[in-house]
């Protein structure tokens, strides 16, 4: 019996050593699975650790990792068709050259945007912006990034029109926030499209950011979304004081998400899903 005491013992001590936890970062933040639970997942450029950026590789992986949203930076081309590429260059995340402003559809859409990434994703191409509305509509929210609407007048109100045609415009029921670190171009957006979330991203240069200027985003965005390394506790009090939310961009490690869950923001956008815990949707 001696024994056997002395066995279970040694083996209730292990068992307690090696237990794996629940969630990866569930002892690692001071926050409860509750508080988690409500944080929104965002997959930057789709989830963009595992596989080529803005791509249909990515948003398809970005909701097979069960982010709540995929965040796409839209741009247009010659011939002002909508596309989905993050530089105003092709350079970097495709085989061609050229500004994406100075190349046709056709031509954009010869390009391969996937071999830089992985030869796995060879043959990947620059989606359009109606591609990706029709193919995620109702699978996935979409954070639709504005991407330099100042080099494309037409851009906003093109926006404004692919999502009325589907019929995307009335409610949130969708899950479409649009945002742009151009504040102008949401102001005009939010008139054509009052009824969807508008954001206003914020850079480095916005970590002074007073009161009076919150507010007057708070007059036509319901998000203020900024660098990671300019969040602190008081600016997302101050964010949620004049009635706006906090999604901070764009966290690639475990340790920055889990600053992020602690400074109590509503969103986070990271390029590994996996980093945030997966959970039902918040409502808009
Ligand atoms: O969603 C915000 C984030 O995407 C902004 O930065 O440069 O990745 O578009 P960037
Ligand atoms: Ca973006």
């Amino acid at each position: 019996m001696k024994r056997f005491l002395t066995i279970f013992f040694i083996m209730s001590i292990l068992m307690t050593s090696f237990a794996v936890p629940a969630f990866a970062n569930e002892e690692e933040t001071t926050i409860s699975k509750q508080e988690q639970q409500k944080m929104v997942n965002v997959a930057h450029r789709g989830a963009s650790a595992h596989a080529p950026e803005n791509t249909m590789a990515a948003f398809h992986k970005g909701v097979e990792m069960k982010s709540d949203y995929i965040e796409i930076d839209v741009q247009m081309t010659a011939d002002e068709e909508l596309v989905i590429i993050h530089d105003t260059t092709v350079n970097r995340t495709t085989n061609g050259t050229g500004a994406v402003g100075d190349l046709t559809l056709e031509e954009i859409r010869a390009l391969d945007a996937g071999s830089w990434f992985s030869e796995e994703f060879a043959g990947e191409k620059i989606p359009t912006f109606e591609e990706v509305l029709d193919a995620f509509r109702g699978k996935v929210g979409i954070l639709i990034e504005l991407k330099s609407p100042e080099l494309y007048p037409s851009m906003v109100e093109k926006v404004a029109d692919a999502l009325k045609e589907r019929n995307m415009a009335h409610t949130n029921n969708e899950k479409i926030i649009i945002q742009s670190f151009n504040h102008e171009s949401m102001e005009l957006s939010k008139e054509l499209l009052p009824e969807i979330p508008h954001g206003v991203l914020a850079g480095l240069t916005w970590a002074g950011v007073t009161d009076e200027q919150l507010e007057a985003f708070a007059t036509y965005a319901d998000y203020f979304n900024p660098n990671q390394n300019i969040v602190t506790p008081e600016l997302v009090d101050r964010v949620h004081a004049v009635g706006m939310e906090i999604m901070p961009y764009t966290s690639r490690s475990q340790e920055q998400a889990n600053r992020l869950f602690d400074l109590g923001v509503d969103g986070i956008i990271t390029d590994y899903p996996e980093h945030v815990y997966h959970h039902p949707v918040k409502n808009n």
